[in-house]
């Protein structure tokens, strides 16, 4: 499937009064307007598109959907003929529902994981409009996708795998550093980036446990560091560069209870020659500070099942 990456994603929350505020003032990313078919969700920009990142009312802390930006309709339509030659359930999203994310069109499905997908083509975009929450230097999406996700399943088996590589056509780009069982990803046309979304096995549990976004400076990186150092935000991991990716970055706690990596890259990332298995999550910094698993990866008993 001729897939980008993750165009936008959406949450559930019942703290979008602590987004409104901490989005643009710590994080920088652009308040959007709420289309008039979701009044009461807050929607952030990080570049020119519409939105990036929606935020739905909801009694708990959790993703609603990823949005994956498939290259344009051609490569929709066959990504759809594909999702029902293998038996997938698609809900084909409405006129309605298209208006409010953006969209041209759109279909929604579900992973082996549980997790709610969405695949569209051609978001609303109007080219010089992004305007950061506080003075900074801007976000790299673009091309590129709003950045990645990494999300905690009670069950990794194969037909997590098999449903993201042999039926989406992602890239495997490894297991990575961390401890247990993990699976990184990325899109099949993302030559940007190691990955767009990655599976973490986490017995009995379920939720984000981390978004990562890309900002074009490493001022910025630090700026974002300070504040969310004045303002002593929950950390996770102090500022570090990882082994894996030429990242520098850090991650601290959003006010849903999943840690936020605010990334600037040292040098574009390239394919690596082989499959890494790097000793060390990094190379310096990353101590660790917090929680691995934040209070949005809850006991799947908790976890809503819509
Ligand atoms: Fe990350």
């Amino acid at each position: 499937m001729d897939i980008i990456g993750i165009g936008y994603l959406g949450f559930e929350s019942p703290n979008l009064d602590a987004w409104h505020e901490y989005a643009p003032q710590v994080l920088a990313l652009g308040l959007g307007n709420a289309p008039a078919g979701d009044p009461d969700s807050l929607y952030l920009r990080s570049d020119d598109r519409r939105h990036r990142i929606a935020f739905h009312p909801g009694p708990v802390d959790r993703i609603a959907y990823i949005g994956w930006e498939a290259r344009g309709r051609q490569a929709f339509d066959a990504a759809v003929a594909r999702f029902c030659d293998a038996g997938v359930a698609l809900e084909v999203g409405n006129a309605a529902l298209c208006e409010i994310r953006g969209v041209r069109e759109l279909v929604r499905f579900r992973c082996p994981a549980g997790y709610r997908h969405e695949l569209f083509y051609a978001q609303k975009w109007t080219p010089r409009s992004f305007v950061p929450g506080r003075p900074h230097g801007g976000f790299i999406a673009g091309e590129r996708g709003v950045g990645h996700i990494v999300l905690m399943t009670p069950d990794y088996g194969p037909e997590l795998e098999a449903f993201f590589i042999d039926l989406m056509g992602f890239h495997w780009y490894g297991a990575g550093a961390g401890k247990g069982r993990t699976g990184f990803f990325r899109a099949k046309l993302n030559d940007k980036t190691s990955h767009d979304i990655a599976f973490g096995h986490a017995p009995g549990m379920k939720g984000v446990q981390h978004i990562g976004l890309f900002v074009r400076s490493l001022r910025d990186l630090g700026e974002t560091y300070d504040i969310v150092r004045k303002r002593e935000l929950p950390m996770q991991m102090t500022l570090g560069q990882h082994s894996q990716d030429p990242h520098v970055s850090f991650y601290h706690f959003s006010p849903s209870g999943f840690a936020v990596e605010c990334i600037h890259e040292l040098q574009p990332w390239h394919h690596d020659g082989f499959e890494l298995n790097p000793e060390h999550l990094s190379v310096w910094g990353h101590e660790r500070v917090g929680p691995i698993l934040g209070p949005s990866v809850m006991p799947v008993e908790r976890y809503p099942d819509d």
